[in-house]
């Protein structure tokens, strides 16, 4: 088992290992006094792994009650949030109280907002249980839900009291949704690590689960460095978007049918062939990046026009005024901040797109 310490405004631990959900409700109660715990999930996540949890979390006197909702980024809506809020008032939930997120990004994302808003505040606990979870989103309080016009536009800061990390709980999750995390785990390879770049050039996981954890340790060892640093998202934490704004685009033109690590690995191959052929980047570090990402079988081609691209994109957060900033490298293990005008996203996105 590994603890790694995440200083944001608030301190937390993120706890890495095995075996961990039967001894979850011990970990929390270091943490968190017993109280009411409200355990959210999806309908594939809480037949599998809801019952250890609330087993766990009773044997160490606090009482639960369960939220589900239908799995996929369909449910990231406004409407879940509002379900789940109303569950919570009608169950008179108080702020002594606690919610316990048990899944991937969509579960992680709901449940962290809902823990902001409800009685404005109560604790939270994640409990990522998909390697896209455990590398990103259960780490660093960034909590959203979608709305029409595009993806997280409604969220909020809000640090879990503690993130617990099972590793076990990879070994039920579809090849789909195991590989799609695999891109987030790259990207900190690109952005900041040439190490872990090459671990996965290397065939870090020689295909067994078994070397994931040091995999997991390391990212997050690095987003806990970024957040600490800016907690809020005003300068280096963006550089965890590497990809994300094509790959948000993308699964916005795809009625979210492309999950969000495909689109992000597409997202990354067409950024780094644009920034090459703009000159910004190494020559030669879009081919490696390549390589890498159809390696563990993820996509490098995007499947909508460059003019779809932008105008999806355009909705996006991140958009300041006249301009959109994007993050692109310079070389693998070093990325940066690339603001440019939204007139030349579109030519831009078409700079990227063809593998060489
Ligand atoms: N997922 C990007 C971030 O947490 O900043």
């Amino acid at each position: 088992m590994k603890k790694i310490k995440i200083n944001a405004s608030t301190s937390y631990e993120v706890i890495i290992g095995r075996e961990l959900l039967k001894d979850s409700g011990k970990l929390i109660k270091e943490v968190i006094e017993p109280c009411r715990a409200v355990i959210i999930g999806d309908d594939n996540t809480l037949p599998l792994y809801g019952g250890l949890l609330e087993e766990s979390l009773k044997k160490e006197g606090f009482d639960t009650l369960t939220f589900s909702f239908p799995h996929g980024e369909k449910s990231k809506t406004t409407s879940t949030l509002v379900e789940l809020l109303e569950f919570m008032a009608i169950n008179n939930i108080t702020r002594k109280d606690m919610i316990a997120a048990l899944g991937g990004g969509v579960t992680g994302d709901i449940s962290g907002l809902a823990a902001a808003t409800y009685l404005r505040g109560i604790s939270y606990v994640q409990l990522p249980t998909t390697i896209l979870a455990a590398v990103d989103s259960s780490v660093g309080g960034k909590t959203a839900v979608n709305l029409k016009a595009g993806k997280n536009l409604m969220g909020a800061f809000y640090q879990p009291r503690l993130v617990i990390c099972d590793c076990d709980t990879f070994k039920t999750l579809p090849e789909e949704v195991y590989t799609e995390g695999l891109a987030e785990a790259i990207k900190y390879g690109v952005i900041v690590d040439n190490e872990l770049f090459n671990k996965f050039k290397e065939d870090a996981l020689e295909g067994d689960l078994n070397n994931i954890e040091p995999i997991i340790e390391r990212c997050v060892y690095l987003k806990g460095q970024v957040v600490s640093e800016d907690e809020f998202d005003k300068g280096q934490r963006q550089l965890l978007n590497f990809g994300h704004t094509i790959g948000h685009a993308i699964e916005k033109c795809s009625s979210f049918k492309i999950p969000h690590g495909f689109a992000v690995a597409m997202g990354m191959a067409a950024v780094t062939r644009a920034s090459e052929n703009s000159g910004i980047c190494e020559k030669g570090s879009s081919r490696l990046l390549e390589e890498v990402l159809q390696k563990y079988k993820l996509p490098i081609n995007l499947p909508y026009s460059s003019t779809e691209l932008s105008e999806a994109a355009l909705s996006d957060k991140k958009r300041l005024g006249d301009n959109i900033t994007l993050v692109v490298p310079e070389r693998i293990g070093r990325c940066i901040l690339h603001k440019i005008s939204v007139d030349h996203l579109t030519n831009f996105i078409e700079l990227g797109r063809e593998p060489r």
